[in-house]
């Protein structure tokens, strides 16, 4: 469900600039077999952000590298360490990145996050969270150690279809415990003393931040 009214979500994309094939691909492919991506505002603003910074990127929910990808293409001198653990995904989404020429910059390491991010060896600039939504806060806190002291941090589905501000008792096709770790973890980054955060209404609500 989209959390904008529908004129505005209607407006936002016929913006949308024609994607290329690789890409194109993996949304048709995303909405045919119903594998969860961000939306093309959440990709972009990643994008953008790679472009300016040139980060060294965490991702932790790789699916078939839609994210990845809008990461990928913009970056220079810094590249994206995504974790997966479908091996099914991961596969699809090593054939997206060779074709679309970006495997050079993209390390997929498979199995749970929570087992994988220890091992890995950083510093990164950005970690973007994007998979089991009552896990985040796991990853969030195994990562810290490995970040940069001025690291973004970028979370997805923060705002669940506008389900996390719907009084209680209301339809959702959200899980409660989904729910409450979402509206936890907002509480946290925008209300808490260690973060300097906002939550903000692109595609399904993305929290950014930075620790204080
Ligand atoms: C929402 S999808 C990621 C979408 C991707 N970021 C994109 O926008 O293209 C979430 C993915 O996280 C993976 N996942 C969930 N829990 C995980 C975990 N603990 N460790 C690694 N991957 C996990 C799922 O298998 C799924 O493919």
């Amino acid at each position: 469900m989209p959390i904008l009214q529908e004129h505005v979500e209607r407006y936002l994309n016929e913006l949308r600039p024609q994607r290329a094939p690789v890409m194109a691909e993996m949304e048709e492919l995303a909405a045919r077999d119903g594998v969860p991506i961000v939306h093309w505002e959440t990709g972009r603003l990643l994008a953008a952000i790679c472009r300016a910074m040139d980060p060294v990127v965490l991702e932790v929910g790789t699916a078939i590298g839609y994210s990845t990808l809008h990461m990928a293409e913009q970056l220079q001198l810094g590249r994206v360490v995504t974790l997966e653990r479908d091996t099914a995904r991961a596969d699809q989404a090593r054939d997206f990145f060779a074709r679309a020429g970006v495997a050079d910059r993209v390390e997929l390491v498979e199995g749970d996050a929570r087992e994988t991010i220890p091992a890995l060896e950083g510093p990164f600039d950005l970690l973007f969270v994007d998979a089991t939504k009552t896990a985040y806060r796991d990853y969030i806190e195994l990562a810290e150690p490995k970040l940069r002291a001025r690291a973004l941090l970028v979370v997805d589905n923060l705002l669940m279809g506008g389900d996390v501000a719907a009084p209680p008792g209301a339809p959702t096709t959200w899980p409660d415990e989904s729910l409450a770790s979402a509206r936890a973890l907002n509480s946290e980054l925008v209300g808490g003393r260690g973060w300097v955060g906002c939550v903000l209404a692109v595609g399904d609500g993305i929290g950014v931040a930075a620790r204080v």
